[in-house]
């Protein structure tokens, strides 16, 4: 790539994100930001584990894979540990920090199940995992009320 082309790659991508700001996206929570990375490290996983023909050639080694699983765990206990935005600072908060606290225990826990699966390069059960926990999402934002974007 000539040094032009990485310029105007760099301009494009820059100006990108500041539109979006000049439109008024909402600012996110830190929470939100850790979850959207935990649900793209996991959706990537979740293919490294089908690979297509489409992708085969990009599929991860197993070695990645565990990496990746790895993060993924790391992510989700810095998440347990963190506490939902208060919404009135009521006995509702309270209930709601509960809820988060009762939901990400077992979250965490299934994430390290996952990370087993995988560094026993069991693919099936890996899989079933990822199930799981894509139902214990949509379990618990519903539980919390969150807006799915
Ligand atoms: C694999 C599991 C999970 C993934 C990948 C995930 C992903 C996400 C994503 C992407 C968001 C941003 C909103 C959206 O675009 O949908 C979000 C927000 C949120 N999630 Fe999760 N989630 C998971 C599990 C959970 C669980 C078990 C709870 C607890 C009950 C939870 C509580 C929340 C809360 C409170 C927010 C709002 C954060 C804020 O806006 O400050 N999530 N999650």
């Amino acid at each position: 790539m000539t040094l032009p082309t990485l310029r105007l790659l760099l301009a494009l991508t820059l100006g990108f994100s500041l539109t979006a700001h000049a439109h008024g996206e909402a600012e996110h929570s830190p929470m939100h930001d850790k979850m959207e990375a935990l649900n793209r490290d996991l959706r990537t996983l979740k293919r490294s584990l089908t690979p297509s023909a489409a992708t085969a050639a990009a599929s991860a080694t197993p070695k990645e894979q565990l990496a990746l699983a790895d993060k993924l765990l790391a992510q989700v206990k810095e998440l347990a540990a963190m506490k939902p935005s208060a919404k009135g600072g009521g006995p509702a908060d309270v209930e709601r920090l509960a809820t988060y606290e009762k939901r990400m225990q077992p979250l965490v826990e299934k994430f390290a199940e996952l990370r087993a699966a995988i560094a026993a390069e069991e693919t099936n059960k890996a899989q079933e995992i990822v199930k799981a926990l894509n139902k214990m999402k949509e379990e618990g934002h519903e539980a919390m009320g969150v807006e799915e974007d």
